[in-house]
Order: structure tokens, then sequence, then C-alpha cells
């Protein structure tokens, strides 16, 4: 295993900031970098469309599903590369042939971008929304139960995250599973902020569909995501976008044949460097440690900045316990807005952000974060506010 100092040093984005946005986006590695753009000269001197460049081509959309699959426990074939969670989770939910009536049980902890999808199908299809209270869940209550009360006889899917990106509350998603599909209700996962930070294993967890990304907790290029749907919920289900990728044969000028599993949502041309750049930042992680190790070291880092923001007498962590992921939300009893606590650390190369609900700052730290980042961050805050 590398030093973890000197593994570190292979984020040139790392050299000159405190950064704490791993949630929002990690930072290339080089190796990374290094690939990407190895894979654009060598299209470059094979030609871009060429015999050569499209079996690469190819081969590294093979390989990318690969190494996505292995890290979630899962087969290719249930793998859909797509661009990032969003393009995932309209993927699942365009794909459900509603009824007029049918509800979808809603977290109350989502991302605006996904409420936003499950407006428009609601208006769109006469589909009821309701919502379930499980913030109120972070330091206590059972989010299974409260899942419970909420579904009736018409819900048809309930979308929630795996690990909120507001609070950094883990749900236990296992057992919300078990109880959906209990009543025949598929379950679509926002995973955002749980794909390259917790050990994985989804036909265990028996989610129907997860949607991820690369460009966060992985560290990957923005701009490659994946979308991974259980053979069961394939089978109930259709592409909404459909193009040359997903279509496995085509005999006559007017007639194709769709891919039966998870390539059937994969549309057309991307950027393959950037697989590229993906799988390299999955192979540059996996040099420290395995999954379970290193969500180990988040956990730790984490405490560590729990623990020394929430000695601040104007800070409060928004957990009551140290949180079980990397993600550190906090709230500063100050004049100044969250806002402007943000701006005026990121004028000193910290980098955090704001969340609107709750009203909040958050703190990330990956497994490479250093207890120096953390002390740093606790002075400027001090000095600061
Ligand atoms: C929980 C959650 N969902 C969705 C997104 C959007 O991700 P993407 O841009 O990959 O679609 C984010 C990004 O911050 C997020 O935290």
């Amino acid at each position: 295993m590398p030093d973890l100092h000197q593994h570190r040093q292979q984020f040139p984005a790392l050299a000159h900031k405190t950064y704490f946005n791993y949630g929002g986006q990690g930072p290339l590695p080089q190796s990374s970098l290094n690939a990407i753009l190895d894979s654009y000269h060598q299209g470059d001197r094979q030609g871009p469309f060429s015999l050569a460049q499209g079996q690469w081509e190819t081969g590294i959309i093979q390989k990318l599903r690969g190494a996505i699959a292995a890290e979630l426990q899962a087969q290719p074939q249930n793998i859909a590369l797509t661009e990032n969670v969003t393009a995932g989770c309209n993927i699942a939910l365009w794909g459900i042939d509603w009824q007029p009536g049918d509800e979808i049980l809603l977290g109350d902890c989502e991302h605006p971008g996904i409420v936003g999808i499950v407006q428009e199908i609601a208006a769109r299809f006469d589909v009821k929304i309701r919502i379930c209270p499980l913030f109120d869940t972070l330091n206590g209550g059972d989010p299974t139960a409260a899942i419970a009360q909420h579904l009736t006889p018409q819900t048809r899917l309930l979308v929630i995250s795996h690990l909120f990106w507001n609070t950094g509350q883990i749900l236990p998603l296992k057992e919300i599973c078990t109880l959906c599909h209990s009543q025949n209700i598929l379950v679509l996962v926002d995973a955002a902020q749980s794909f390259g930070m917790l050990p994985l294993d989804l036909p265990g967890l028996g989610v129907d569909f997860y949607a991820f990304t690369g460009h966060k907790w992985w560290c990957g290029p923005a701009g490659v995501g994946g979308l991974y749907i259980s053979t069961e919920a394939i089978a109930q289900h259709r592409p909404t976008f459909i193009g040359w990728r997903g279509v496995t044969q085509w005999e006559t000028t007017t007639e194709v044949a769709l891919a039966q599993d998870a390539r059937c949502y994969e549309v057309a041309t991307s950027a393959y460097p950037l697989y590229v750049g993906l799988m390299e930042a999955i192979h540059f992680h996996q040099q420290w440690g395995d999954t379970a190790s290193r969500y180990q070291q988040i956990c730790d880092r984490s405490a560590y900045c729990w623990e020394k923001l929430n000695a601040l007498p104007q800070v409060q962590c928004l957990k009551a316990t140290p949180p079980a992921s990397g993600l550190v939300s906090f709230q500063v009893d100050t004049a100044q807005s969250h806002s402007d606590i943000v701006k005026a650390l990121e004028a000193q190369g910290f980098c955090l952000r704001t969340i609107r609900f709750p009203d909040c700052i958050r703190a990330c730290t990956h497994y490479f974060t250093t207890t120096a980042d953390i002390d740093q961050l606790a002075i400027a805050l001090t000095t600061l506010t």
C-alpha cells in the first residue's frame, strides 16, 4: 500500500488548497488525466474514426462496464453507462409504464434534479407523489418504519438516496428493499454519495435501480456515470432514449433488435477517453487498500472533523454522533450567512459548500484528507466567525 501522503500528492488539485467538496466533485488523479490525454492522442494517431479506433472503443466500453460491475458485486449486463446520476434516474423513472393513480413515494432529502423528474412524471401521467419524512430520522427513529407508514396499495416506486447529500445519513437499503418488494414496489436509489465511498453489493441489497456517477467519490472525470438495473427490473422496464449502442442486430434497413440487458439504455457516441479516465481513477484508489479499508479511513477522518468542528462554541454539527459517512454538515451561529462563510473560506483556499435544506455548510472528508486539513479548517472557522 503506498504511503498515504505520497498517494495524495498524485492529485494536482490538492496542491494549493484545502479541499472538502468530494461529494460535489472529486479531483482527478494525475494518472487519470494522463490516461485521458493519451487516449485522445491515440485517437489522433489511429484516426478518430478507423477500424482500429472502433475496436479500441468497443473494448473500453466493455472494460469500464466490467470494472464498475466488479465494484458493485454485479454482472456487467446489469450496468448501463451514462453521463451522471441524474441521467440514470431519468432512465429509471421514464421507463416505467405509469398508469393514472399510481403513486411514487419520494424521500424528503432528495436532490432537486431528481425531484424535478418525479414532478414531471406526476404531471404527465397523473401519478401522485407522496413525501416520506426521513430527515427527522437523522438522530434517531427508524427510516424503514417511516417508509412503511407511507406505502399504499397504489405505490409503484420508492425514490430515495442511499446516503443523504444534505445530512450524510445512510439508509438501511436492504431492509427497505425487502419491505418494498414484499408489496411489489420497485426501488430507485440515488447513489451520488455512496458510489466510491461505501463497500457495495447491489444484488445483496436487492435494489432495482441504482444510479451513480464517477466524478464524485471515485474522483473520475465529470461526464461518466452509470445505472445498475436488476435483471428482474429490466424485464418489466423499457428504454426511453434509444440509439445504436443499444442495437444488437441490424439485418435490414428498417428493423433492428435491441439488447435484452442494460446495454439497451446506452444511446450513442460518448467521450470514450473519459471512460479510460474513470477506469484509471478506480485503479488509482484500488492501490490504497480495499473499499472497506478506504471507507473505514473516510469515517475516521469524518469523526475527527466532526469532533473538531463540534468543539467550536459557534458550530453545531447536524449529527449528534460521529457520522458513518464522509459528509459532515454543520451550522455556524454568527451574524454571517453560511454562504458568506463559504465564500470567505474559499478566498483562503478552503473548498466547502452550503446546503439549502437544512441551511448548513457541508465538509466532505475522503480517505486521503489529512488531520492537518481539518485542523486548519477549524482554525479558519474560529478566526472568520
Ligand atoms: C444526492 C445527489 N443526487 C444527484 C446529484 C447530481 O449528480 P449528477 O450531476 O451526477 O447528476 C448530486 C450532486 O451533487 C447529489 O448529491
